[in-house]
């Protein structure tokens, strides 16, 4: 239902600033670039930005640990060029949304290094120290929890003789929610931004912010992630949440989406569902990027058109009514969604249908940097050019089975480094990202991949996401529909409906180069219907369906119904 709250009309843009645009010449993106590019960002149709961690850190996982809650990192800027950039985006129509990482921060955050002088020490109790156990006279960890970017979730201090859990890098200790010292820290920190005019956050590992009282032992139930029934989804994150809603977000017209590994729909609706429980408005679905894959990019199988389909219609149909839906298909930590659920070979045609193929849904949009253009995967020589700390993590671990070869393979595949390489702004050197030499990669197709050549052009991909946006703001059928899912069980086709007051919006999307006959689902004439969106010419439609085209899209509108059938 159509209830004026603004952040189900929105699309975000996300914004990873380190690879972004680089406004200094020192070949680091920044919010200088950022203030640069805001008409850019806005001639989109996007309506808010979502910053990937802008705060001082020491970069072991690019900005997600964070050493300084309150300020800017000098390689971004400062906090005066932010509120710049907060006015700058305010004038021009756009909200901004922080990242905040409230399950860790960085081992060189001050609180940190207070809570590791001495057991005593008032900040002690900020982190999660214990002591190990003895067996056979050997010591071991607290538990036998495992982390996701660097082997056993347990670091031992030497001279406090105490471990420290952190459930990703060593160099981000996880926070003791529990205190309510560290729950009061964040409620002021959540101010300080709102306070200066930020409109929201995207939560960090929000599921992950409770642990099971006592830390016991996990059953090991995969061999390289235990812990998992102890740290995720526990009831005390609702309790937490609910605190900060109530004691700090509920005084702001803000809005807030929570990550949230390994979260079903159900599980999400214990957050999300409007009403008097509800703590956030929206969830991120991880089932959204595991198409392809096992639970984590670096565990592949073949893309499954069947096991995306069924992701995201459980997410509509669970969700409908009930609460609002997060749709993406990109963001810093997935490779390239072309190069995944479409085709490099048909590059401009699939990026242009799986836009259109999760936009349709019903759910606030969030586009990733460089999605817009069709940016595709790096082929790096070598895995030690990839930067990210999960990446060398999942190499290592590959590996032991792999020969290297395959390894490599993996990686370029899977890192989320794929992601992160400098934003293709045109065919200069360095992609237009910056004067000096980038900090990391560029991909060796920007002169056939940029913004600027796109921009010219009116059936680039990037002129496409325009007439998208554009179309669902003006279009109710494709903000408050309902939805529809046909052909379920078709390997090939993805066929949904969206239907509001009389009108219907029908989304074809294939997913092949192969030619598929589609007919109409019962009930839909196409020559009654008008085609709205598409990636070929079409001309006429005979015998109720049609053979698709490698990668064709067909959105048609079929309006007034009732009003037709009254005549
Ligand atoms: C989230 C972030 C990811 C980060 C991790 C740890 O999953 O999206 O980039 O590495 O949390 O903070
Ligand atoms: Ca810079």
């Amino acid at each position: 239902m159509a209830d004026g709250k603004w952040y189900k009309e929105m699309c975000v843009y996300h914004i990873w600033p380190r690879s972004f645009c680089d406004g200094n010449g020192d070949g680091i993106g920044d919010l200088w670039g950022v203030l640069q590019k805001l008409d850019y960002i806005r001639s989109l149709g996007a309506d808010a930005i979502w910053f990937s961690p802008i705060y001082p850190s020491p970069n072991a996982d690019f900005g997600y640990d964070i050493s300084d809650y309150k300020n800017i990192h000098p390689d971004y800027g400062n906090l005066d060029v932010f509120r710049e950039l907060l006015g700058e985006a305010h004038k021009r129509g756009m909200r901004v949304f922080l990242d905040l990482v409230m399950n860790h921060s960085s081992d060189e955050h001050p609180w940190f290094q207070e809570s590791r002088k001495s057991r005593d020490n008032p900040y002690h109790d900020y982190y999660y120290w214990r002591p190990g156990k003895t067996v056979r006279g050997r010591l071991i960890p607290p538990n036998n929890w495992t982390s996701h970017f660097e082997g056993g979730a347990w670091e031992y201090d030497e001279k406090l003789g105490e471990y420290y859990l952190h459930l990703f890098a060593r160099k981000q200790p996880d926070l003791n929610m529990e205190n309510p010292r560290v729950r009061q820290e964040f409620k002021e920190i959540m101010r300080f931004w709102l306070d200066m005019g930020v409109d929201g956050f995207r939560e960090d590992v929000v599921t992950f912010i409770a642990k099971t009282p006592g830390l016991p032992n996990s059953y090991p139930w995969l061999p390289a992630i235990n812990g998992l029934e102890h740290f995720s989804n526990l009831p005390r994150v609702h309790d937490y949440l609910m605190e900060f809603k109530k004691d700090v977000l509920d005084h702001y017209d803000c809005f807030t989406v929570g990550e949230s590994p390994n979260t079903t729909a159900e599980t999400a609706l214990r957050y999300i569902a409007e009403g008097p429980d509800q703590v956030l408005d929206e969830m991120i679905a991880f089932s959204y990027m595991e198409a392809d894959c096992i639970l984590t990019d670096m565990i592949p199988r073949p893309f499954s058109l069947r096991k995306l389909k069924r992701a995201m219609s459980d997410w509509q149909e669970k969700l409908e009514g009930k609460a609002w839906n997060a749709l993406y298909i990109e963001n810093h930590d997935h490779s390239r969604v072309i190069s995944r659920y479409g085709s490099e070979q048909y590059r401009v045609e699939s990026g242009k249908m799986l836009a259109a193929m999760y936009m349709l849904q019903r759910g606030t949009p969030f586009i990733y940097q460089g999605q817009e253009i069709g940016m595709t995967n790096l082929r790096l020589p070598s895995v030690e050019l990839y930067p990210d700390v999960s990446t060398q993590n999942a190499a290592r671990i590959a590996s032991h089975v792999l020969p290297r070869g395959q390894v490599l393979k993996l990686i370029q595949r899977a890192a989320r480094d794929n992601a992160r390489s400098p934003m293709q702004w045109s065919a200069e050197p360095n992609a237009g990202f910056s004067k000096a030499e980038p900090w990391f990669a560029v991909n060796v197709n920007y002169p056939e991949i940029n913004v600027a050549d796109q921009e010219q052009d009116p059936n680039s991909l990037l002129n496409f996401y325009r007439k998208l946006i554009r179309f669902r703001k003006d279009n109710p059928v494709a903000l408050y529909g309902t939805y529809r899912e046909h052909d379920r069980k078709n390997r090939k086709l993805y066929v949904y409906e969206r239907a509001y007051e009389g009108t219907r919006l029908l989304v074809i999307c294939s997913f092949t180069a192969d030619q598929v006959r589609f007919d109409a689902p019962e009930g839909i004439k196409l020559d009654k219907a008008r085609q709205v969106l598409g990636n070929y010419e079409v001309n006429f439609v005979i015998a109720n369906g049609f053979t698709t085209r490698p990668y064709e899209l067909r959105v048609y509108l079929i309006e007034n119904e009732v009003r037709n059938e009254e005549k």
